[in-house]
């Protein structure tokens, strides 16, 4: 028996369903969309949404869209009726779909999408944030928690994913693998910063739960 597959069936039938909307788009990414598995998903979906009711967070910033999974599944959270959430992602092509299923999902007022590069959108936005969901290029990890950690408010929320880069940060380093370097700087970095509370949770590839003090 696969028991990982067995239990994240018996988890997703012990959750919330996702809503009509996420489960079009996760159907439509698996279909037309290059790498899908890089979409959140049905539990982490869920996961994020229940971050968002436990924080109340009223501004929001993802680093990482690709096609709107977990952005919208943020939203579904949020019970401010002034919550925010600004996404940035660099591939343009995404943009037409990102756009469809944030109105299909009624949040073009709640979520604004930024199309460019994060580490050059992240310095103009202007805004103190209580959750960041870092979820873009790994090898850019220290430097999104760099250019965001200023603008996190005291008491607010970094949560960053992947970050044990499917298991390659317990095993040698290639040379080359640029990849797996960031995420081991940026663990190195998260870990030795007294300005935050850490802890990790070992779900799917890692969730990094970061608190600025
Ligand atoms: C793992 S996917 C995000 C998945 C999404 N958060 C979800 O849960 O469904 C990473 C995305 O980050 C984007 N990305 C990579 N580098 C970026 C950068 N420097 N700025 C903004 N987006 C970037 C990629 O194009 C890709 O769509």
């Amino acid at each position: 028996m696969d028991m990982k597959n067995e239990l994240e069936k018996y988890i997703t039938s012990h959750i919330d369903n996702e809503s009509e909307v996420l489960r079009e788009l996760n159907r439509y990414t698996n279909i037309n969309i290059l790498r899908p598995r890089m979409l959140s998903g049905h539990i982490q979906g869920q996961i994020l949404k229940m971050f968002c009711r436990m924080i109340d967070p009223v501004n929001i910033l993802e680093i990482g869209t690709f096609t709107g999974y977990s952005a919208i599944s943020m939203a579904e959270g949020l019970s401010d009726p002034d919550a925010h959430i600004d996404t940035i992602e660099v591939n343009d092509e995404l943009k037409p779909v990102i756009e469809k299923f944030i109105s299909k999902a009624g949040f073009q007022n709640k979520i604004t999408l930024h199309i460019g590069n994060a580490l050059s959108i992240i310095p103009n936005l202007n805004k103190e944030f209580e959750l960041v969901f870092i979820d873009a290029d790994k090898r850019q990890y220290p430097e999104y928690y760099r250019a965001v950690f200023p603008m996190v408010r005291k008491g607010g929320y970094i949560l960053a994913d992947n970050i044990f880069w499917n298991g390659k940060v317990i095993e040698p380093v290639d040379e080359n693998d640029e990849y797996t370097k960031g995420i081991l700087e940026f663990n190195r970095i998260v870990k030795e910063d007294d300005r935050v509370e850490k802890v990790i949770l070992p779900f799917r590839d890692g969730l990094f739960l970061i608190r600025k003090k």
